[in-house]
């Protein structure tokens, strides 16, 4: 797994620049002159700086972007790096300076020097982030971000608010290392040792094995499971921080591995459902963040962990199996498991936690990338105010969510010929149905959000904050929303 680098801050000290060995990043306003860091450097490079802030290329260069100069005369650093940023940044601004200083990473120190007195954690966040790589199973040179050395005006404030920038990383971290994990190693005792050791960090942390499953009756989670060698398990994390109120309840969908079940799906891309356990994953990055940071919010979070495999012992097309709710589903589609899996786990931290609300996460559907790409993950909710909190803080966090309908139409196309309900609803609306059938394990009185992340959860591109694989959608939203909504 990837460690976290050093990040270090100091006074700004013009005097170093000269002399930093490795990488130096300068940040510069954008406001036509050149902060003293900008000066000092442009001095030593005999104009070099002056001529690229005045040139048209820096009109092209966007605020938290930047120019690299290679061996610059004058200085010691083998690279430069130019940054627009302003000197009050937004959060936006900082993370992506940051990300933008991520290209910097590999051998060799990187002194980074800015003029902008504020947000500063923010832009060490954006930096880790966009430095993180899963090479964990790649032999040879590794090309990690070794640790940077920032100047600043107030590093001291900036040392204060690193820390609960670090949790925020450690936990899309941990949330992108397990998306990026492959199946065979990913498995569902593997997931639940890794959660196990967040007990360390004060988390309580219980698995419940598939004996245990049985008699709670999550015949329905058991039964996409039921055709692997891999234990299906329940794992609940707690993080009680906050006084004697009802916690919120996360829920993840946690399928190591989807082929699909007898319902096969085409060899073609199958690979790319090792992230199907996704919102397990995001949910187990929240709660990692919530214990570093010692959040001051009672919050649950219940991941669904199962293969889906074909096999002689896998569930079949046409079965009907009986919900932990005791409602009955025809089962259509052996690849429609997500929801099967939801909904015991759903049903479960209702009848057991009460919650005030309750989010879950899930890789559920392929149609929700036909709706909204990669760029947005779908969300549904009952509740409109619930609803607008979450869409604020995932604003808020630069983590595109955007909002679907709900209805008793939508509702009627899982009408069964034999039993309560069907798994599936058909093409039409795919995404819809499938939240449709999740509601219909949702409590009226529990206010609710699903997050069908299938698009947003692992990108075949870069992103801002991520590259090609795992982001970690949602962990900074959640976060902002516990933060901003469930603490005092
Ligand atoms: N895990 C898939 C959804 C998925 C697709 C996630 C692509 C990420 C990328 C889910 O279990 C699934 O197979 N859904 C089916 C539902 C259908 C059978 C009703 C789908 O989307 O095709
Ligand atoms: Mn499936
Ligand atoms: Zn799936």
């Amino acid at each position: 797994m990837t460690s976290l680098t050093a990040i270090d801050f100091t006074e700004t000290d013009l005097d170093a620049l000269a002399g930093a060995a490795g990488k130096l990043a300068i940040l510069v306003t954008d406001d036509g002159k050149l902060d003293p860091a900008g000066r000092r450097v442009n001095r030593l490079t005999k104009g070099a700086v002056a001529r690229l802030v005045d040139s048209d290329r820096w009109g092209k260069v966007k605020v938290g972007e930047g120019f690299t100069m290679g061996f610059p005369a004058g200085l010691e650093a083998k690279a430069l790096l130019v940054v627009k940023l302003d000197r009050r940044p937004s959060v936006a601004e900082a993370r992506k300076a940051g990300a933008s200083l991520a290209k910097f990473k590999g051998k060799g120190a990187l002194t980074i020097c800015t003029g902008a007195t504020t947000r500063i954690a923010e832009l060490a966040l954006g930096l880790v982030l966009r430095a993180y790589t899963f090479d964990a199973h790649k032999s040879g040179d590794k090309t990690e971000l070794e640790g940077a050395l920032i100047h600043c005006a107030k590093p001291d404030e900036a040392k204060a608010d690193l820390g609960a920038a670090m949790a925020v990383a450690e936990g899309v971290v941990f949330t992108r290392d397990l998306v990026n994990e492959p199946s065979n190693i990913l498995t569902t005792q593997e997931f639940a040792d890794r959660l196990e050791a967040m007990k360390d960090l004060g988390l309580e942390v219980e698995v419940l094995e598939e004996a245990d499953l049985e008699k709670l009756g999550m015949r329905t989670l058991l039964a996409v499971g039921q055709g692997s060698e891999s234990p299906s398990k329940v794992v609940v994390m707690s993080w009680n921080g906050g006084g004697k109120e009802k916690p919120l309840a996360l829920v993840g969908k946690g399928v190591v591995f989807d082929t699909g079940g007898i319902s096969l799906k085409p060899a073609a891309g199958m690979e790319n459902m090792t992230m199907d356990m996704g919102g397990a994953g995001v949910v187990s990055g929240v709660m990692k963040t919530l214990a570093l940071r010692k959040a001051k919010a009672n919050v649950v979070g219940l991941v669904g962990l199962v293969e889906n495999m074909p096999d002689g012992r896998a569930q079949r097309p046409g079965d009907v199996v009986t919900s932990m709710k005791g409602d009955t589903v025809e089962v259509i589609n052996t690849d429609a498991e997500g929801r099967l899996v939801l909904c015991d786990v759903m049903w479960y931290a209702q009848e057991r936690f009460e919650p005030t609300g309750m989010i879950d996460l899930a890789t559920l559907t392929g149609a929700i990338i036909i709706g909204l790409g990669h760029e947005n993950a779908g969300v549904f909710s009952n509740n409109d105010d619930f609803c607008k909190a979450f869409l604020k803080s995932a604003e808020a966090e630069g983590e595109g969510a955007w909002r679907m309908p709900l209805g008793a139409a939508y509702d009627a196309m899982l009408k069964s010929r034999v039993a309560d309900m069907k798994n599936v609803g058909g093409r039409d609306a795919g995404s819809i149905t499938a939240a449709q059938f999740l509601q219909r394990f949702v409590k009226d009185e529990t206010p609710w959000i699903h997050l069908d992340i299938a698009g947003v959860a692992s990108v075949k591109s870069d992103t801002t904050l991520a590259p090609k694989g795992a982001t970690g959608w949602g962990v900074m939203a959640l976060d902002r929303l516990i933060r901003d909504e469930y603490e005092e």
